[in-house]
């Protein structure tokens, strides 16, 4: 999966996964790559959340290929850019472990053999400082999300001149749906849906 970042890559993986899992006998390793800031470190990482550590006398390859070789596991690397030059070591195990799947996240392709890209776009946003008939602007995807977070909070919330016109959603829409304004928030009698 490739996107830009707040596009919706670890959330769809994570929801994948949850769909996917019962597909794989020995389950689904969440491997995070966001802090890892250098290629040589691909692999720590992954063994670290296989709970592996390197066997004497072995490379930390052999010794994650050899104990998960026959495992069917799918493995949730998110936040790949990290490590892209670490590529060439995941087609390595790939090959050696016929039953492991690879699902990835990262803001471009790794380009290596056997990558097959799902790009993940951005929402659709207006453009800033460029006034649109409400009906609309309802219809722009991050729009019709933030109306939907926003729903949750006030069931009865609806685009008017005046609110569209007060803070256009934009690259941080994401945000505000994460974290509606207070004039957004519940009131004590209200129950949200339960979402993430
Ligand atoms: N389809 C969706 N519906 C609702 N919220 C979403 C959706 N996709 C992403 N989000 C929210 O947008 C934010 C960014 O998504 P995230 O998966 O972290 O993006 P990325 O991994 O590409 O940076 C998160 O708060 C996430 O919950
Ligand atoms: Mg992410």
């Amino acid at each position: 999966m490739t996107g830009p970042p707040g596009s919706g890559k670890t959330r769809l993986g994570v929801e994948f996964a949850r769909v996917a899992a019962g597909r794989f006998a020995d389950g689904v390793v969440f491997v995070e790559l966001a802090a890892v800031s250098r290629a040589e470190l691909f692999l720590p990482a992954l063994a670290g959340a296989l709970g592996l550590e390197q066997r004497p006398g072995s490379t930390l390859l052999s010794t994650i290929s050899e104990t998960i070789r026959d495992r069917e596991i799918l493995l949730l690397l998110d936040n790949m850019e990290q490590v892209l030059t670490a590529g060439p070591e995941l087609v390595d195990l790939l090959k050696l472990c016929p039953a492991l799947k690879a699902l990835v996240s990262s803001r471009v392709c790794l380009g290596v053999t056997g990558e097959s890209e799902f790009p993940i776009p951005c929402l659709d946003f207006p453009e800033p400082h460029r006034p649109m008939p409400l009906h609309l602007l309802e219809q722009q995807s991050a729009i019709a999300l933030f109306l939907d977070r926003a729903r949750d909070a006030k069931p009865l919330f609806s685009l008017t001149p005046q609110n569209a016109a007060q803070s256009p959603p934009s690259a941080g829409s994401s945000m505000a749906c994460r974290s509606p304004s207070s004039s957004l928030r519940p009131t004590s009698s209200c129950t949200r849906r339960n979402r993430s």
